[in-house]
């Protein structure tokens, strides 16, 4: 089964071709960041503009890339929600239009549930090892989720302020590096000694919820004190450490407290390499069972969206035509109602 993922959330043009939820034959991403960069964060309007330009030439680059045509599509998959509305409608616009044109059922996705579905991506047999505990570490997301089957998760913590990818960005900002923060932030740290800049890690006892607005002052304080007396990498690198600690150390709890054994790490923030390795160190001291997604796979793509849809035309129904366009939604919540297709 061949499904036709289109990605178009925020600043990422992505169309991509998965066969059978495992295989990729195209993933096309067209990034917009240097177009943002020079406001420092995305600028929705551009953003839609840009995926007006770019979403026709992307999705032909997939099917030529993977030498199939529309005709090819057993059923298209596109990012209904969370998002940019007007970004989100440029990738459903164009879904809907393919659907109706050609003929082939659509599937409206949760722009999380894409995240997640990376990891059976990247590990094709994850599903005989349901429940899964899931960190989802995106720009405006960050969430433990508990998935006991296909669209069955339930929230087990969330941040209570900022989110992880937002505190990379936030703090990138404030150290003066350009967007977008948290790979920057990252490359500057991969230089520097961790250990020379304490930053507060907020823990808030047994919950599983996350706190990151105080380590956003902190910094703002450390910075405006330290005159630039401290190297900048050792800055990054501090300000990260307290950023993946926190993150590493939550998921340990979670699967204390669940008894879970298998672990996954969705969203852009999982393409942090810190984070992949104290992860790994954690799951490999507490015996877990460890998938992160390759980096690429990790920040926006629509190999993801496509390997969800697979799952949910394995597992339910495709949506109809008319279904809508969210610009905020929890995970796990339905609101398009499952029908057959009217196509
Ligand atoms: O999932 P994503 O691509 O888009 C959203 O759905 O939000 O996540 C983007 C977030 C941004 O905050 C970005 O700074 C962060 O992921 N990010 C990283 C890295 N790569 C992307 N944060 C830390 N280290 C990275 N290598
Ligand atoms: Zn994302």
């Amino acid at each position: 089964m061949n499904i036709l993922g289109i990605e178009t959330s925020c600043d990422e043009t992505s169309a991509a071709i998965v066969t059978d939820g495992r295989e990729i034959r195209a993933n096309i991403i067209a990034s917009q960041a240097d177009l943002h960069a020079r406001y420092g964060g995305v600028v929705p309007e551009v953003a839609s503009r840009k995926h007006v330009e770019r979403m026709l030439p992307v999705l032909q680059e997939a099917l030529d890339t993977a030498g199939m045509t529309y005709r090819d599509m057993d059923a298209i998959a596109v990012t209904n929600r969370p998002g940019l509305l007007g970004a989100l409608l440029v990738g459903v616009s164009t879904a809907k239009a393919l659907a109706y044109a050609f003929k082939i059922p659509l599937i409206g996705i949760h722009h999380l549930e894409g995240h997640i579905y990376s990891n059976f991506l990247a590990a094709s047999d994850l599903e005989e090892h349901f429940p899964l505990l899931i960190l989802i570490v995106s720009g405006g997301h960050t969430q433990i989720v508990r998935m006991d089957g296909h669209s069955q998760y339930t929230l087990l913590g969330r941040t209570r302020d900022d989110a992880a990818g937002e505190a990379f960005d936030k703090g990138a900002r404030l150290m003066g590096l350009p967007y977008p923060g948290g790979p920057n932030v990252a490359k500057l740290a991969a230089q520097g000694d961790a250990s020379r800049v304490a930053f507060p890690r907020s823990l808030l006892g047994d919950s599983l919820d996350f706190s990151f607005s105080g380590l956003k002052t902190s910094i703002r304080t450390f910075l405006t004190k330290d005159e630039g007396k401290t190297a900048p990498a050792d800055v990054a690198a501090g300000y990260q450490e307290a950023i993946v600690e926190v993150l590493t150390e939550k998921m340990r709890r979670a699967a204390r407290q669940t008894g879970i054994r298998a672990l996954c790490v969705a969203g852009g923030v999982a393409a942090n390499r810190r984070l992949t390795e104290l992860l790994q160190q954690m799951a490999a001291t507490e015996g877990l069972r460890l998938v992160i997604p390759a980096p690429v796979l990790c920040t926006d793509n629509a190999a993801m969206i496509a390997a969800a849809g697979f799952y949910r035309m394995q597992t339910g129904s495709p949506d109809s035509l008319d279904f809508d366009t969210y610009a905020t939604e929890a995970l796990g919540q339905p609101t398009a109602p499952v029908v057959t297709p009217t196509v």
